[in-house]
């Protein structure tokens, strides 16, 4: 089959008779919500039409403006942080060879990221790194004026000018923003970099389907057509209709609040290829901005096995049981790796010689399955044919659908993030930002070791 499929075969038993079906009138009304656009939040709905709205036309343009500049530039510094660089980096590192950088010919451009922590350590190793190579920059800010991306974008800018001219230096700059407002809208225009723009009813955690994850995933050399192609396939089934039998996205979405209302206050993101680690790190934020809030929601977690079944797999089985595992089981690996057979065989394993890896992968993968049930935690499976752009793209869109339908399910708002917030206002008073001198002075007072 080439399409995502879901299982909650393994989630089922967990829940009283008839949840699924008692369920099922709460999704169709959230369904229904989104698409009238008349839920909380209904502002931000542009990515839901995004697929099919996208033109071929301007996909070949980001795609022809990465490829000019991955012509003078051997590697993509990605400035931005959150939304703005979690679903290039799912897509990207999803896609390329894990150890290009080691290479000798290597098939792709190397992409790096920066924005995404205030580590001086990690800036200053990555200015080392830059100042002997071919580098350029595509800096990510919807509000233009987000700290971490717009410190760095200060440093990088810097030595892109000592290393190649001002000039020179634009022509190297790339800048996705607002159309119209914001500090780097205001730089871009005065500098005349090249510009995409992030639409205004797409939030953040919902952009990686335009520019924002497009404009890296093509300079890395991969295909956004298909990407779009196959968010576009996914789009059509899930906007369909909200029918359990023809919609996984709104199986997926139902059996996680069944599972909430039943206890179950963590979701773990289980995934079997190190390829799709970040994957897990952008359904993170999708599911943790649009949901933990009032109070409620469910905490993402995620796990890579078989490398944490030695740290974490011990709580999974056996620790406090208020959690659920969602699977990311990829189907068809790209590569063949059997295992030789050895004369000697000191190390027993001639029994699975000639057989290859994956097969080793997937009976760990269905041996933990039934261990982790058998221990009590229920167990959703989500199944995607292949990694690949295509797949990525009907993934893509079947996380957000099922992410905007669980939150209107749940009764928040799933596309603000008022509680990000709080840590940058007292950022701004601690480092004395003009108009924050009030605040400053009485977080001062609070500190740790500042009273007794
Ligand atoms: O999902 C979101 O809205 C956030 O995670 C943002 O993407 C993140 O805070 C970065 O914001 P900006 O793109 O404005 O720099």
């Amino acid at each position: 089959m080439n399409k995502i499929s879901i299982d909650n075969s393994k989630a089922l038993p967990f829940l009283p008779a008839g949840a699924m079906e008692g369920m099922q009138t709460a999704v169709e009304a959230a369904h229904e919500t989104l698409m009238s656009g008349s839920g909380k939040g209904c502002d931000f709905l542009g990515w839901l039409r995004l697929p099919s709205s996208t033109e071929n036309r301007f996909l070949s343009e980001i795609q022809e403006n990465a490829m000019e500049l991955s012509r003078i530039a051997e590697v993509l510094v990605v400035v931005g942080i959150g939304g703005s660089y979690l679903g290039a980096r799912a897509v990207t590192e999803a896609l390329q060879h894990p150890f290009s950088q080691l290479q000798k010919k290597r098939d792709h451009p190397v992409i790096l990221y920066a924005g995404n922590n205030l580590s001086e350590d990690y800036h200053a190793e990555l200015l080392d790194v830059l100042s002997e190579c071919s580098w350029a920059m595509v800096v990510i800010s919807k509000s233009g004026t987000t700290t971490e991306p717009a410190v760095a974008f200060r440093l990088l800018k810097e030595q892109l000018e000592k290393q190649y001219g001002r000039e020179e230096a634009r022509k190297r700059i790339v800048a996705i923003t607002d159309a119209f407002h914001g500090a780097l809208r205001q730089m871009a225009e005065k500098e005349g970099y090249l510009t995409f723009v992030i639409p205004d009813d797409v939030g953040g955690r919902f952009s990686v389907l335009t520019p924002v994850g497009l404009f890296p995933v093509a300079f890395a050399g991969f295909d956004i057509h298909d990407l779009l192609d196959g968010a576009r396939d996914m789009q059509e089934i899930c906007l369909r209709t909200p029918d359990f039998t023809k919609n996984p996205a709104a199986v997926y979405a139902a059996t996680r609040n069944l599972l909430y209302q039943a206890g179950r206050k963590t979701e773990i993101m289980v995934t079997w290829q190190p390829h799709l680690v970040f994957l897990s790190e952008w359904w993170k934020q999708l599911y943790g901005e649009s949901e933990g809030k009032e109070g409620k929601g469910i905490f993402p977690a995620s796990v890579s096995f078989t490398t944490d079944l030695h740290s974490l797999g011990q709580y999974i089985q056996e620790g406090t049981p208020n959690h659920f595992e969602t699977v990311l089981n990829v189907k068809r690996p790209q590569r063949v790796l059997q295992i030789p057979p050895d004369p000697v065989d000191g190390d027993g394993l001639n029994y699975i010689a000639g057989r290859r890896l994956s097969e080793v992968n997937s009976n760990a993968q269905l041996g933990t399955l039934l261990a982790h049930v058998e221990g009590g935690v229920p167990n959703i499976r989500i199944n995607m044919p292949a990694v690949n752009e295509f797949h990525l793209g009907q993934l893509i869109y079947f996380y957000e659908y099922a992410c905007a339908v669980s939150g209107y399910v749940l009764g928040v708002n799933p596309f603000d993030q008022p509680g990000v917030e709080a840590y940058k206002r007292n950022m701004f008073a601690l480092l004395g930002k003009p108009g924050y001198e009030q605040q400053g002075k009485k977080l001062r007072g609070e500190l740790p070791g500042q009273k007794g």
